[in-house]
């Protein structure tokens, strides 16, 4: 029997016709020859609605390089503990503290009055997570930023094609980091991308630029220099390539994930799950159980694959905090993502529904 996937890429022939032809091109590495990765990042600009767009080779480095924008040494970053580790890394990368935070249990988003309590005259940024797609309350949170003078730069790794009043993910906050990974929603074998609303000082778009490849600025032919540090975060052109693809087929890719997602969420039985709303991209969706470990032996025993997204930040060891999130917590303890991706067909969901509903304790 075929397992049912907790998440599949959504291909057809245009991705491979794609990299046949940077394939050939022998341009396999932006800069030169197609332009594969200018193409995107302007695309996905004028997709989202942001001021600037530079793609770069995942997530976790959209997250590095846009912290890097600020002197976080010894200053505070406020998060979610509920997030890929990534999120947590992009601050100590840069010199900084991460100061986790309590979500919204309805949303599993960070929780804005959470947010107030742990302000200092330290904090700097603030670094919300769009958890499994669903956007985090950017109303109340601008306005905290605002208030207290601090940056607001967004984890939207799950949220590429999601909106918040209106207005894609992307145009909102002063920098908005995504991830293309493989299983998300606008999928590159690997590669992330900033979106950038406002002017950062001295240290700029051309300062990120610059830091994404090296630290190597002002070139003229065959001479540059080098004024800072910087990574070797270059997107390649092969990403990219299968990125214009796929950024052309991400609404309707998303439209599919939202009717699963309504279906899940009308017809799963279980109380705790994630909730529906037309402006989410669903990523990933949720469900808490109580009996985690059994459930998901007994849905892998019927071909349905589950997964944990994630285990709490605060507890791994590198991060170990002796402080109480009792939200993120319990969360930790019951949380299942079931099968979300576009390939799933009207039986397979079907037969996810069933065995959820069969399996699950509330
Ligand atoms: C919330 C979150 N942030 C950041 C990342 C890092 O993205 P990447 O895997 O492209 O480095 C991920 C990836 O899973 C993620 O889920």
């Amino acid at each position: 029997m075929k397992k049912i996937k907790l998440f599949d890429v959504n291909l057809d022939k245009k991705e491979a016709k794609a990299v046949l032809n940077v394939l050939n091109s022998k341009f396999w590495a932006s800069g030169a020859g197609i332009k594969k990765v200018d193409s995107f990042e302007k695309k996905f600009n004028v997709y989202t609605g942001s001021k600037k767009c530079i793609a770069v080779n995942s997530g976790t480095a959209a997250l590095h390089l846009a912290l890097s924008l600020i002197d976080l040494k010894n200053k505070e970053v406020i998060l979610p503990s509920l997030s890929f580790v990534s999120t947590a890394h992009s601050i100590i990368y840069n010199g900084g503290k991460p100061v986790f935070v309590d979500i919204e249990p309805k949303t599993l988003c960070i929780n804005p009055e959470k947010i107030k309590q742990a302000i200092t005259k330290n904090t700097k940024i603030i670094l919300p997570v769009h958890f499994g797609g669903a956007t985090c309350n950017l109303k109340e949170i601008s306005k905290i930023c605002k208030k207290n003078q601090i940056m607001l730069i967004e984890d939207a790794a799950h949220a590429s094609g999601a909106s918040y009043n209106g207005k894609k993910i992307g145009s909102h906050g002063d920098a908005v980091c995504f991830s293309f990974h493989p299983v998300k929603n606008l999928a590159m074998p690997t590669g992330g991308a900033i979106t950038i609303n406002r002017k950062f000082g001295t240290k700029s778009e051309k300062s990120l630029k610059s830091r994404r490849w090296c630290g190597i600025s002002n070139r003229k032919g065959i001479e540059y220099d080098v004024i800072e540090k910087g990574w070797n975060f270059y997107m390649n052109e092969f990403s990219a390539a299968i990125g214009l693809v796929q950024l052309l087929k991400l609404d309707k890719l998303n439209k599919y994930r939202k009717k699963i997602a309504k279906r899940y969420h009308e017809e799963i039985l279980i109380h705790n799950k994630m909730p529906f709303n037309n402006e989410w991209s669903y990523h990933i969706y949720w469900i808490q159980v109580k009996n985690r470990k059994e459930f998901m032996k007994k849905m892998n025993d019927v071909n349905i694959e589950t997964g944990i997204h994630y285990k709490p930040i605060h507890k791994m060891t590198l991060y170990f905090q002796n402080k109480k999130l009792p939200i993120t917590e319990q969360v930790g303890k019951e949380i299942v993502s079931i099968p979300m991706h576009p390939n799933l067909n009207e039986n397979e969901v079907n037969k996810i529904i069933k065995n959820v509903n069969k399996f699950a304790k509330n």
